[in-house]
C-alpha cells in the first residue's frame, strides 16, 4: 500500500467519546415513543447491525453499517429499526467524526447500562466503508417462530455456543414486540425499560399458554389477573427452556442475576466485535477502509 493508505484517522479522544455517550444518554427519554424510551430499540439496532456475521466467510457484522442502504435497511427482519437510526441521527450530526457502525453499537451499550444493565466492553474504530465482498445476504437473523436447533444454526454461524445463546436471549428483558414490525405483540416483562433477569424467571415460573394472534402468528401468553397485564414469550424464548443443553443456563440466570449480568456483558461485547480485526497490542482496528485505499 502507498504511504497515503497507511495513514489512519486519529482515534477519537476519550473526551470526544464521552461527549457522544452523553448525547446518546440524553436521547433515551422519549415520552412519545414506546414505554417512554428509545433504549430497547437501540439495543436491537446494535444487535441486528452485528448479528449478520458469518465466521466461515468472514462476511456481515457491524462494519459497513449496511442498514443505511435498502437491501439490509428494508429487510423485513429489521422492520422498526429505522426509529432507532433516526433517534441517533442527531448525535451523528453533532459528532460527524463518529462512524455509523461505531455509533449504533455504542448506543446499544450505553442503553443497556442506562437501563440498569452491566458495563458492556466496547471499543471504537469500525468503518462505514461498504466492502461489497463482505455484504451479508438476507436471512441471517433468527426466526422467532422456530426452535432451539434453528437458534443453534444461526448463532453457531456467528461463533456462539448454547450458553451464549441463552445469555444473549436475556436481552428480551427489554422492549416489546410490535405487530406491525415482526407480527408478534407485547412485552416480555412488566418493566421493559429496566434490565434484569426477570425474563428468565418468568420463562420458568409462569404457565405460558399458546395464543394465535389475529394475523395468524403464534406466540405464548400469560395473563396476570391481579395486575390485569398480559405478558408474552416468543416460541424461541420458550425453546431455550426446553432444550436439554440450554435449559440449565436458563435456570442459572433465573437464579443468579450477577452471573447473568457478567455473561451478558461478555457475550454482547463479543457480538459487537464480530468481524472487527484489531492489533492485539494497541487495540487499533486493522480492517478499516484505509486498508483498501478508501
Ligand atoms: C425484539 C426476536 C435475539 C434484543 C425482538 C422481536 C423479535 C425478536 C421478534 C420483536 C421485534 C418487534 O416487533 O419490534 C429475536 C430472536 C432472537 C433474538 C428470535 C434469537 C435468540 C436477540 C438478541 C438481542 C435482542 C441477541 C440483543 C442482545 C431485542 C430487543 C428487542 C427485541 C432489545 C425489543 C426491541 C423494541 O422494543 O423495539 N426480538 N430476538 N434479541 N430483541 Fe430480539
Amino acid at each position: 500500500s502507498t504511504s497515503e493508505n497507511t495513514e489512519r484517522p486519529a482515534p477519537p479522544t476519550d473526551s470526544q467519546l464521552e461527549a457522544v455517550r452523553e448525547d446518546i444518554l440524553a436521547l433515551l427519554k422519549q415520552p412519545d415513543y414506546d414505554d417512554g424510551s428509545a433504549g430497547p430499540v437501540l439495543v436491537r439496532l446494535a444487535w441486528h447491525s452485528a448479528g449478520t456475521y458469518d465466521k466461515d466467510t468472514d462476511t456481515g457484522g457491524s462494519n459497513g453499517a449496511g442498514m443505511r442502504y435498502p437491501y439490509e435497511g428494508e429487510d423485513p427482519a429489521n422492520a422498526g429499526l429505522e426509529h432507532a437510526r433516526l433517534f441517533l441521527e442527531v448525535v451523528k450530526k453533532k459528532h460527524p467524526w463518529i462512524t455509523y457502525s461505531d455509533l449504533w453499537t455504542l448506543a446499544g451499550v450505553v442503553a443497556v447500562k442506562a437501563m440498569g444493565g452491566p458495563d458492556v466492553p466496547w471499543q471504537g474504530g469500525r468503518t462505514d466503508f461498504v466492502d461489497d465482498s463482505k455484504l451479508p445476504p438476507r436471512g441471517r437473523l433468527p426466526d422467532a417462530a422456530q426452535g432451539a436447533d434453528h437458534l443453534r444454526h444461526i448463532f453457531n454461524r456467528m461463533g456462539f455456543n448454547d450458553q451464549e445463546i441463552v445469555a444473549l436471549s436475556g436481552a428480551h428483558n427489554l422492549g416489546r414486540c410490535h405487530i406491525d414490525r415482526s407480527g408478534f405483540d407485547g412485552a416480555w416483562v412488566n418493566s421493559p425499560t429496566r434490565f434484569s433477569n426477570q425474563y428468565f424467571r418468568l420463562i420458568r415460573n409462569l404457565e405460558w399458554k399458546p395464543k394465535v394472534l389475529t394475523n395468524g402468528v403464534k406466540q405464548f401468553t400469560y395473563y396476570d389477573e391481579d395486575t390485569e397485564t398480559e405478558l408474552m414469550m416468543l416460541p424461541t424464548d420458550l425453546a431455550i427452556n426446553q432444550d436439554p443443553s440450554m435449559e440449565p443456563w436458563v435456570a442459572a440466570y433465573a437464579e443468579d442475576k450477577d452471573r447473568f449480568y457478567a455473561d451478558f456483558a461478555a457475550v454482547f461485547g463479543k457480538l459487537l466485535e464480530l468481524g472487527i480485526k484489531r492489533d492485539s497490542a494497541t487495540g487499533h482496528i486493522l480492517n478499516t477502509d484505509n486498508e483498501k485505499g478508501g
